[in-house]
């Protein structure tokens, strides 16, 4: 039985969140930064790690008395030390281990992709670990593993230019809409044909498992503003209607190279299910496509699905039980440090 206090400074999400027991879910508060970015239609670093120093405490506390606990009620500290912006990442490393310092309680570093496989678990007890294709879909990661267990996870190919969700960011800011994307284009997409626009589907090699997602997103590009991207200034001039039927063709694209990469993973790991985490598995589009998938599909709950701390906690729960604590050495590791397990 233990209760751990997790806190996620990765990117610009600044999230604490208290877990009991690895899967309940005590309190998980996530000070969103989306609009100090939107005017930037992406996130600024420094702005972010400034931003992150101002909400910390104010987020544990908030997570501390929502989850009707004091400090002295926590068994461990947890936080997600890898892989981010490294001026982000600083803030919720040196946070966590100044309060397992001062509280004389175990430290547990946290990958950031790895939570996003194991949020499929949180608030669902009865999840039962079984060999599993896992699939992390995020503004910042694409990436395929075959995953045994919540620290059994191995990585099978991921994308080789934007993250999926990035390419979302980037077509809605093509199309004139706002930030995030995900959500926008999302929604615009149930008013659109799905098959106005042919668009790429990017597969790279005959079995391959990585991905790729920059030549849609120039395809898209080319679409709105004409050849070589240069008749249009934006999308000004196109209806409302032909920017729900692009936002439905491109998620149609999406959707169809996520799912064929999703069976060519289930056929080479002969896994029989899949988890898939992170920003735009709350997609509803590609949860209606998958609902008639071959094997069964595990999505998280949809306040777990983009960056927050309930994911890291709960991990940490198992990482502890397996007896591996971090020092209060622990560093946090930018993305050209990191090196995927
Ligand atoms: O997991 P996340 O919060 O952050 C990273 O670890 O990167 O994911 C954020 C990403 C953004 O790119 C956002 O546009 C996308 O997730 N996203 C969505 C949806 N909701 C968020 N993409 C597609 N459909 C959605 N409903
Ligand atoms: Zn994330």
């Amino acid at each position: 039985m233990a209760t751990v206090l997790g806190l996620e400074s990765t990117c610009d999400e600044t999230a604490a969140a208290v877990v009991a027991d690895g899967c309940r879910v005590r309190s998980s508060v996530v000070a969103s930064q989306v609009e100090i970015h939107a005017k930037y239609r992406g996130v600024v670093p420094e702005i972010a790690s400034r931003a992150h120093i101002e909400n910390v405490l104010p987020v544990v506390k908030e997570a501390l008395s929502s989850a009707a606990v004091e400090l002295r009620d926590i068994d461990a500290v947890a936080v997600t030390n890898r892989p981010g912006l490294i001026g982000s990442l600083l803030i919720g490393v040196t946070a966590a281990k100044t309060l397992a310092w001062a509280l004389g309680r175990p430290l547990a570093g946290i990958d950031h992709v790895h939570a996003h496989l194991y949020s499929v678990a949180l608030e669902n007890p009865g999840f039962a670990w079984m060999p599993a294709v896992g699939m992390v879909l995020s503004g910042g990661h694409t990436s395929i593993y075959r995953v045994d267990g919540p620290l059994a996870v191995q990585l099978l190919g991921s994308t080789t230019d934007d993250a999926v969700g990035e390419a979302y960011d980037k077509v809605a800011a093509i199309l004139g809409l706002g930030y995030p994307g995900g959500p926008i284009i999302d929604d615009l997409a149930q008013r659109g044909d799905p098959q106005a626009v042919r668009f790429p589907r990017t597969m790279l090699g005959r079995g391959s498992l990585d991905f790729s997602f920059s030549g849609i997103k120039t395809a898209v590009l080319y679409h709105v503003r004409g050849y070589q991207g240069r008749q249009h200034p934006d999308a000004s001039h196109l209806s409302e209607q032909q920017i729900a039927d692009i936002a439905a063709s491109f998620q149609a694209a999406c959707i169809d190279v996520i799912t064929r990469k999703l069976q060519r993973a289930l056929k080479k790991t002969r896994a029989k299910m899949a988890i898939i985490g992170g920003g735009v598995s709350a997609n509803r589009g590609l949860r209606a496509a998958l609902a008639q998938f071959q094997a069964p599909v595990v999505f998280p709950d949809l306040k777990y699905t983009t960056d927050n701390a309930a994911m890291s906690a709960g991990l940490a729960d198992v990482k502890l039980r397996s007896g591996q604590t971090a020092g209060l050495d622990l560093d946090a590791v930018t993305y050209s440090q990191f090196q995927p397990a």
